[in-house]
């Protein structure tokens, strides 16, 4: 940026920039579209299409066929991309998060039925165990302790059978160290050479996950021998730091990930705008389910307009430097964007 020396008052005034409509939308900076979206979605393996999420008013779990209505609606919507999370029945969930690497399990199925319905829909599937673990860490736990190495190998399968399903991105949202290494080389061994790997790289273990936890059933479960709630601080990030993401994502990206994510997002726009600055590589941030609630929850109050509230963060993402948001108001912000 240019840092002219500015001119003083009378002769500046910044005001004459703001003083109509026209004017604000010819000088903005930032301009929010619906290709700046990543719809994240919940789906179960019922016969009800929708299961209401009590903190998540607005985002219900959806049926598979539901989920492929989605994709068809993100298409005339414009929405680029959709990104799927299970919520597993509690007899499919194990200690070792078998049914991660079930090639028909209802991830696989539901990729399949959404690239049918709407094959220029990007889908991206989650690679962590927590939905299929019946303690709810996204680790295999050996000697009270999340085993970094054996865990790798489960998720390099689970990551094999998203893509053979047909999805489009992988994104590893573990936290264990070396995993996208290892699930590139084996998606170059595998022939899925075009898979691309969006790695949730600098993921903080936050409280804004809770109403997600409450969406895929994995919030309130054994302890596994490790503290519960389920506490992921011994892989997710400490909030306190920002240094640590820059060696997270450059580590990353050195293993060959594509994209890279932040995550919570409002509370780590900082985040967002080192790590886009320092490597220029598509940068995005999740606008988690507590995000989502808070907003929802004021706006149900009338403490918030939510259309304004909604429209302002996602903007503040891009300005920040992402260059996209993985957003559960997706849906509606297209729609608020005149899709
Ligand atoms: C788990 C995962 C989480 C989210 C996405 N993948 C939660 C967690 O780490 O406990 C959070 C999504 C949200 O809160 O919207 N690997």
């Amino acid at each position: 940026m240019s840092r002219a020396p500015l001119a003083p008052y009378p002769a500046l005034r910044l005001r004459r920039l703001r003083q109509a409509d026209w004017i604000r939308r010819l000088v903005r900076e930032t301009v929010l579209t619906p290709s700046d979206l990543i719809w994240p979605l919940v789906v179960h393996d019922g016969a009800e299409d929708e299961i209401p999420v009590g903190s998540m008013p607005g985002a219900p779990r959806l049926s598979v066929r539901r989920a492929a209505e989605a994709a068809r609606q993100a298409e005339r919507l414009g929405i680029p991309c959709i990104a799927v999370f299970p919520y597993i029945d509690g007899e499919r969930k194990d200690a070792q998060g078998s049914d991660a690497a079930n090639p028909d399990g209802l991830v696989c199925r539901a990729v399949k039925a959404m690239k049918d319905a709407a094959p220029g829909v990007g889908v991206l599937c989650d690679v962590a165990l927590d939905p299929f673990t019946d303690h709810g860490h996204d680790g295999l736990i050996e000697n009270g302790r999340i085993a970094n190495d054996p865990t790798i190998e489960r998720l390099v399968e689970q990551g094999l059978v998203q893509a053979r399903a047909g999805a489009d991105v992988l994104a590893p949202s573990d936290m264990m160290d070396g995993r996208v290494g290892k699930l590139r080389s084996a998606l170059e061994a595998e022939g899925l050479q075009d898979t691309a790997i969006m790695a949730y790289a600098a993921k903080y273990a936050s409280a804004f996950y809770g109403p997600y936890r409450d969406a895929i059933g994995s919030g309130k479960l054994g302890s596994g021998g490790l503290p519960n709630p389920v506490d992921k601080k011994t892989y997710q990030m400490d909030p306190g730091n920002g240094d640590e993401a820059l060696r997270e994502v450059a580590l990353d990206i050195a293993e060959g990930a594509d994209m890279v994510m932040v995550k919570p997002g409002m509370p780590y726009l900082d985040i967002v705008r080192r790590v886009s600055e320092a490597f220029a590589l598509p940068t995005f941030a999740f606008q988690v389910s507590g995000e989502y609630a808070m907003i929802t929850a004021a706006a149900q109050n009338g403490w918030l307009d939510e259309e304004r509230a909604i429209l302002e963060s996602l903007t503040a993402f891009k300005r920040a430097g992402a260059a996209g948001v993985l957003t559960y108001f997706a849906p509606r912000t297209a729609r608020l964007l005149g899709a």
